[in-house]
């Protein structure tokens, strides 16, 4: 058996976040420009490329993969692709983050494909409001696929809110009511300053204290220790035993102590940090051994060391030009 990936600090990697296309049929305004253009094809890994690295990394101990983009399900061959990574030997669960907009027709292969646990994004319930932050998102269409999902048999499912003042701040409870009343786990994220997108993230800033304080007025919440192996940390509401509400707070409440993931790009750029460029380029490395693995586990044992101590973002200054949706968010 290969060992384990642990980084300079100590730092024990057993979750990778996997991109499976920089695509999206939305256009978040956090995530995106307005004009984005896309990898073209041969660049972004093939679906056998991606399960090869998989392979490789749950050899060396990952024990959660989260599938990602852009929108993982706009990947055509996406549901066999969970078939297979889901069934690698050794890995304890495969997970998905998804924008919601295609689960009416593939929550239910999603669930039968062995994805656990399904994160969605909704910032927002007002269909208005949903169709700016998204550009081109149509709420309705989400919330059928959340319902989709609730009916598909996952074992949890999570709502993600990038709080922004000025867009969805107000919404806060509102989101919460809606996570409660379908027995849903929520959490609120800080926006982090990746790509340019035309404006300053300082001003709508919400803090976590803030989204949380706004939450306590209306709910009794209760800390716990929880975690779901990502950057969350989760209150407990008295009274709705089926939910959790996360905060993902990169600028108030620094998480790097604990990082446990390093990401892969869709054309197969392994990230140490979101926050930082240090990157391996894997997709040469695997088109260059298409059938020798000790290679790549060389690179991985090097790429261990590369790994900054934290992530230092600016709000007011966007100091890594690469876009969230080319990142695996
Ligand atoms: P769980 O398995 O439910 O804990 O998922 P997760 O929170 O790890 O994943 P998700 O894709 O839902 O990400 C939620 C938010 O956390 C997104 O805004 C991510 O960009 C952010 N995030 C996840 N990992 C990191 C990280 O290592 N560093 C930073 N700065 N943000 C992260
Ligand atoms: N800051 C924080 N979270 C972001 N996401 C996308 N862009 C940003 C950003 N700039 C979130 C999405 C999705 C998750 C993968 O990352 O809302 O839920
Ligand atoms: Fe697409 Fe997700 Fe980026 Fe929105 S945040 S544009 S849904 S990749």
């Amino acid at each position: 058996t290969e060992a384990a990936l642990i980084d300079g600090l100590g730092r024990r990697i057993d979750y990778l976040r996997l991109s499976v296309t920089d695509r999206c049929d939305f256009r978040c305004v956090y995530c995106m420009a307005e004009d984005m253009t896309f990898l073209p094809r041969q660049q972004v890994l093939s679906l056998e490329e991606i399960e090869r690295l998989a392979r490789l990394f749950v050899a060396r101990g990952v024990k959660k993969i989260r599938l990602t983009g852009g929108e993982p399900l706009v990947r055509q061959g996406i549901v066999g692709l969970c078939e297979r990574i889901s069934a690698l030997p050794g890995l304890r669960e495969l997970v998905m983050t998804s924008n919601g907009s295609q689960l009416v027709k593939l929550a239910r292969p999603l669930a039968d494909a062995g994805v656990k646990r399904l994160n969605i994004s909704l910032d927002s319930l007002d269909p208005a409001r949903f169709r700016a932050i998204t550009r081109t998102g149509e709420l309705a269409q989400v919330l059928a696929g959340i319902e989709a999902a609730r009916s598909a048999g996952f074992e949890r499912i999570k709502l993600n809110v990038v709080v922004m003042k000025g867009r969805n701040a107000d919404e806060v409870p509102a989101l919460v009511d809606y996570a409660l009343n379908h027995g849903l786990d929520i959490s609120f994220i800080e926006e982090m300053p990746l790509g340019e997108v035309g404006r300053s993230r300082a001003e709508s800033l919400c803090s976590s204290d803030e989204v949380r304080a706004r939450i306590a007025e209306r709910y009794s919440l209760l800390d716990s220790t929880e975690s779901t192996g990502g950057p969350a940390r989760y209150v407990r509401v008295a009274d709705y035993p089926a939910s959790r509400i996360g905060f993902i707070s990169p600028h108030s409440h620094n998480f790097c102590a604990s990082c446990n993931r390093v990401r892969l790009t869709a054309e197969g750029r392994l990230l140490l940090c979101l926050g930082h460029e240090n990157a391996i380029d894997l997709r040469a490395l695997v088109r260059r051994h298409p059938t020798t693995d000790a290679p790549i586990h060389q690179a991985l044992d090097r790429a261990m060391q590369l790994k900054p101590a934290r992530h230092q973002f600016e709000v007011d200054q966007v100091q890594i030009l690469r876009f969230m949706n080319a990142s695996g968010g």
